[in-house]
């Protein structure tokens, strides 16, 4: 007789809606013990008892991923009721600028408001939480990023946005770089263009739709891949 796996514990950023919600609904489902975190304890923890009145198995934490001091008592918390970690879904992200931006006249305060969240704040996530990956053994990296944040296809509109993104594509391949060796995987996604409050009602995605990649990341087995970019679980250039 094999023994029984042991729960796998992951934690979503940005959990109380959108992407956020969706991920950490999908995860569970897969036998996944969900702490979802949100900076506003009213919204996150209903979005914890919207999915345990599902029968989910979802925790509720704290969590500004701008802060310094939460993302710290995040990571104590988590040591000291789970002991470790498995999955980070780095999914918090903001759009603080209008469509009509430009790089030329934007005001710096907003790149640095866009950079502070989506890119720090995942980064920082990163620092406080790999000691506790550590200690399982390995674990599943998810940066939650954007095809506005490709090279390749780099042009005009959301300046702030796109170079946030990008910088958060960049930590993902130095960060599979530098664990590879520990068994941590940590890979990007872009979930599409998804019918969230930042997507939009006119986007042509679900959030499951916008979820599955991202969660199959999340999930990825010991052969599965490291520092890439994804979109509809496909490789995608950066
Ligand atoms: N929707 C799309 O079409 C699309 C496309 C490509 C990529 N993405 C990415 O997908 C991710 C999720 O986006 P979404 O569409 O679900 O957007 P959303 O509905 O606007 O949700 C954003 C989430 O991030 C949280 N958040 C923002 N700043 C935070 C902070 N400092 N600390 C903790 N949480 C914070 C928000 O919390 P509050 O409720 O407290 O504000 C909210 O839960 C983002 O990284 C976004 O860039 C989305």
């Amino acid at each position: 007789m094999e023994a029984a796996e042991v729960q796998k514990i992951a934690v979503v950023t940005g959990a109380n809606r959108g992407l956020g919600l969706e991920i950490s609904r999908q995860l569970a489902l897969r036998g996944v013990r969900v702490v979802m975190t949100a900076r506003d304890p009213e919204k996150g923890k209903q979005a914890w008892e919207g999915l345990r009145r599902q029968g989910l198995c979802v925790e509720y934490l704290p969590l500004d991923v701008t802060v310094q001091a939460s993302v710290e008592a995040l990571a104590r918390s988590l040591a000291q009721t789970f002991g470790g970690l498995d999955i980070l879904v780095n999914n918090a992200g903001i759009l603080p600028e209008g469509q009509g931006a430009r790089a030329l006249s934007l005001g710096l305060e907003v790149f640095r408001q866009a950079f502070e969240t989506n890119a720090l704040g995942a980064l920082r996530l990163c620092q406080a939480l790999v000691p506790l990956m550590k200690k399982r053994g390995g674990g599943r990296i998810v940066n939650v990023s954007s095809g506005l944040a490709q090279l390749t296809t780099m042009g005009t509109g959301t300046p702030a946005y796109r170079v946030s993104k990008t910088a958060l594509n960049a930590l993902t391949r130095i960060l599979a770089a530098e664990l590879e060796a520990e068994g941590i995987k940590v890979n990007a996604a872009c979930p599409g263009w998804v019918r969230t409050d930042m997507g939009g009602p006119d986007a042509p995605r679900s959030v499951a739709e916008g979820a599955d990649t991202p969660v199959w990341l999340a999930l990825l087995p010991e052969d599965g891949p490291t520092g890439g970019f994804f979109r509809d679980r496909q490789p995608i250039p950066w």
